[in-house]
């Protein structure tokens, strides 16, 4: 319970003495004000978990979403008609205690994950250009099944050396030169090329691949993945259901919508500087203000993400969260595309570095779990309008029929499920990296009583987000209340 005492000293510390003070306690209806332990910013991956482990050890939270429902990243179709659902956005998740144990807590069963469609063959066409399926040339690495089964192994043996790739960003002093190194040359380095075909298939939304820093390669297919396809480490799950969303659902009633989950919600200020966070809200019932002990963010940190907050940031903070570049990523659920369901289309250059058709551009299309819908996911390193996105799908679309001769089919293709994920995976140059970058950020933890969770401090990962977040940090949060 609040005191008095302690909310005259609240009103007090907002007086035009203490600085860029906006917020003013007693403008707020006490009906309006929320006081808990824990304000958290962001119900996605992370702050879901966060706010839901909290509450089980009896700490109170707020969770501010600005979204109409918990989950962040999770897509889930829903058929308007039988109402048969699947996951589009997050899917693939590590069987392990921590995602075990919070599935088992709101009775959301698992199954083995299978890929974000049915099992069909996979042709290459260059969907950038002409979308005329290819036989990818025996010049490209990844076309021998051998040389991939050996990069496997390869690339299992280089990540092993980096077991601290497995608690966030802890990294060490140097920074072991092949993390800093672009991924196309660590593959070169070791003569792992034969991986990128498989690289480029899950390493998504990054940008390009071969120019991606390899230490956010490591991040995004750690060693249990690649043991996963050799077949000593059990396979990715995924919702039996299908429906990670109803997992999200479930955390939101549990929390207490309205009580402890604001949605629909935005942040217009937050105040570090009194004894208390104060986190100024609006919301469709109205400005709502929370009084928490300790403030915990759970968005993408980009600078501008933060001020968007209203948030008092230090000087250091900008220094920081300025630093961070970050890729783009879409998903998209097509219907009426009249493309074959018997085939799943890859993106390929065969004259680019190892066939990886660069981005801007397409991952590939492929039939979705639904019959006649089809998936596709686009990246970029720069920004792209959604209008441009889905204007080169269309046309990817209309050369892959063209091209190959595929029946014209009834109907025009039509987006029946598309997001834009951005920003994406926030980054820093390797030079940022060598030079210390995540000890700094690191080092922020707790600080003006705050805390920090999420992709940028873990990896683009639910299941080493949450095992993170349960292990490393909320031991330290609980010990600050
Ligand atoms: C298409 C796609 C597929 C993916 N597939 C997988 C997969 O199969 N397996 C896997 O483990 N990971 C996958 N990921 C990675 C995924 O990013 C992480 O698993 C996880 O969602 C990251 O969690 P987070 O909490 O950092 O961010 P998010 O889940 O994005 O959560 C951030 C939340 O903050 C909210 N927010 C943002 N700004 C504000 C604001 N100003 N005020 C209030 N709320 C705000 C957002 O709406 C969001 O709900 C995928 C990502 C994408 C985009
Ligand atoms: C996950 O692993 C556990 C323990 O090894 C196993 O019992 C369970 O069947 C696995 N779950 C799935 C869906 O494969
Ligand atoms: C969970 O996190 C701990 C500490 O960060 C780490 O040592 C461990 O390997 C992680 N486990 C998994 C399955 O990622
Ligand atoms: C982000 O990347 C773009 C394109 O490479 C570059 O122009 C920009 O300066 C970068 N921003 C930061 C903050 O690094
Ligand atoms: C899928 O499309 C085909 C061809 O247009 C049609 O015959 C079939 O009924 C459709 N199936 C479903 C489930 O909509």
């Amino acid at each position: 319970m609040l005191s008095r005492a302690f909310l005259t000293a609240a009103v007090l510390s907002l007086t035009p003495c203490f600085g860029s003070a906006t917020i003013n306690i007693g403008s707020y209806l006490s009906s309006a004000i929320l006081v808990r332990d824990v304000a958290v910013i962001g119900g996605g991956s992370s702050g879901t978990y966060a706010a839901v482990q909290l509450k089980r050890a009896g700490y109170s939270t707020a969770v501010v979403e600005k979204a109409s429902r918990l989950g962040g990243h999770v897509d889930t179709y829903r058929d308007p008609v039988t109402g048969q659902t699947f996951d589009y956005g997050v899917l693939a998740l590590l069987n392990t205690s921590v995602v075990r144990d919070y599935f088992a807590l709101f009775s959301e069963a698992l199954t083995v994950y299978t890929g974000a469609g049915p099992a069909v063959t996979r042709v290459y066409a260059n969907l950038a250009t002409d979308g005329e399926i290819v036989t990818p040339p025996s010049t490209i690495p990844w076309t021998d099944p051998a040389a991939v089964f050996a990069s496997f192994l390869g690339y299992g043996a280089q990540i092993s050396q980096y077991p601290f790739l497995s608690d966030g960003y802890s990294l060490p002093n140097p920074v072991p030169e092949d993390l800093l190194l672009p991924f196309g040359d660590f593959l070169a380095k070791h003569d792992l090329q034969a991986l990128a075909g498989t690289a480029f298939s899950i390493v998504q939304g990054v940008g390009n691949l071969l120019a991606t820093t390899t230490l956010y390669v490591f991040k995004y297919l750690p060693k249990t993945t690649i043991d996963a396809f050799v077949g000593i480490a059990p396979p990715p799950v995924t919702s039996a259901t299908f429906n990670i969303q109803a997992l999200y659902n479930k955390a939101l009633a549990y929390l207490g919508s309205g009580t402890n989950v604001l949605l629909n919600a935005n942040v217009i200020a937050i105040e570090r500087d009194g004894p208390r966070v104060l986190v100024a809200v609006l919301t469709p019932s109205g400005p709502k203000l929370i009084i928490a002990k300790k403030l915990l963010v759970a968005i993408q940190p980009k600078l501008s993400a933060l001020q968007g907050l209203g948030l008092d940031l230090t000087l250091q903070e900008r220094d920081i969260f300025g630093q961070f570049n970050n890729s783009y990523y879409w998903d998209m659920v097509l219907k009426n595309t009249g493309l074959p369901s018997d085939r799943r289309f890859t993106n390929i250059d065969v004259d680019a570095p190892l066939g990886i058709a660069p981005m801007p551009g397409l991952y590939g299309l492929g039939p979705g779990p639904i019959a006649n819908l089809t998936l596709a996911y686009y990246s970029s390193p720069s920004s792209r309008t959604d209008a441009q996105v889905k204007a080169e799908t269309l046309e990817a679309i209309f050369k892959l029929k063209t091209a190959n001769g595929f029946p014209p089919g009834t109907g025009t293709p039509e987006f029946v499920g598309f997001n834009d994920h951005r920003p994406f995976w926030l980054t820093v140059p390797p030079a940022a990296i060598a030079g210390g970058f995540y000890d700094k950020l690191n080092g922020l933890q707790g600080k003006k009583n705050t805390w920090w969770t999420g992709a940028t401090f873990v990896a683009h990962d639910s299941s080493a987000i949450w095992n993170w977040t349960e292990v490393s940090l909320l031991p330290r949060v609980k010990a600050s209340l």
